[in-house]
């Protein structure tokens, strides 16, 4: 098999690994191991020419982007903080889907002065609100952002919302809607040109399966 013909497709566990799993499975692509049992981080696939790579959900566009794979499925807001160099967003996938919001106590946002952000999300939360114009101070943080405002490190926190029993079960409110997110197929730029045929293949694939449904 020549280099052309094989495909690395970057995925997550969890979320993202499970929703995406009959998607590739329409196109005739079946995992030979369980990211969940097996303690491996390549996976090869019932089609000899797939190989799976399991990242950390914030790592698929930097390794699609280095062209260490061709291919990447990776959420909207992680898309938003990496981005996107190097990378064309191809095929909106319509799984992982929730909210990019800022949440915190009532009335949290109305005070004088600059805003406590706590967050995982720098890049989309400095750009929000330097949008409309307020000052923010960030605090980095790498994830339970719903805990932070009940310690006081921060006002508000920026993180997704699906159902919203994490921000109610801490006590916490939607306070503002930044986007809607949901995950989408990536290809390295430069895959794109030399692996055009088996990559353009494998979008055509996907795309007729989500077409289907
Ligand atoms: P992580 O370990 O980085 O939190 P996840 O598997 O939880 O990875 O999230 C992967 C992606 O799924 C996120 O980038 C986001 O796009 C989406 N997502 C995160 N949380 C939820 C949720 N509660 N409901 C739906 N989609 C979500
Ligand atoms: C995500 C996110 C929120 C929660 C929102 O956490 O960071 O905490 O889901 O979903 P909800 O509105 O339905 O409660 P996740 O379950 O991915 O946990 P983790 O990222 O902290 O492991
Ligand atoms: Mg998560």
């Amino acid at each position: 098999m020549s280099q052309s013909d094989q495909i690395v497709v970057a995925l997550s566990k969890g979320r993202i690994f499970k929703e995406t799993l009959p998607l590739l499975a329409s196109v005739g692509i079946e995992p030979l191991e369980d990211p969940d049992k097996s303690r491996k981080l390549i996976l090869e696939t019932s089609d000899p020419s797939v190989r799976l790579l399991i990242l950390r959900a914030s790592d698929v566009p930097t390794y699609v982007q280095h062209g260490a794979a061709d291919i990447g499925v990776a959420g909207k807001d992680v898309l938003m903080e990496h981005g996107g160099e190097g990378l064309f967003e191809l095929v909106d996938l319509k799984i992982a889907q929730c909210k990019l919001m800022v949440a915190g106590k009532p009335g949290a946002l109305e005070r004088a002065g600059r805003i406590r952000v706590a967050t995982k999300y720098t890049r989309s939360a400095e750009s929000y609100f330097a949008d409309r114009g307020r000052q923010i101070e960030l605090i980095k943080l790498y994830g339970s952002m719903e805990l932070a405002p009940l310690v006081d490190l921060g006002d508000c926190i920026v993180d997704v919302v699906d159902t919203g029993n994490t921000l109610r079960a801490n006590g916490l409110e939607p306070l503002e809607h930044i986007a809607e997110i949901s995950s989408r197929l990536i290809v390295n730029r430069a895959a794109q040109k030399l692996k055009h045929a088996r990559v353009t293949d494998f979008v055509e694939r996907v795309e007729q399966y989500l077409e289907g449904k």
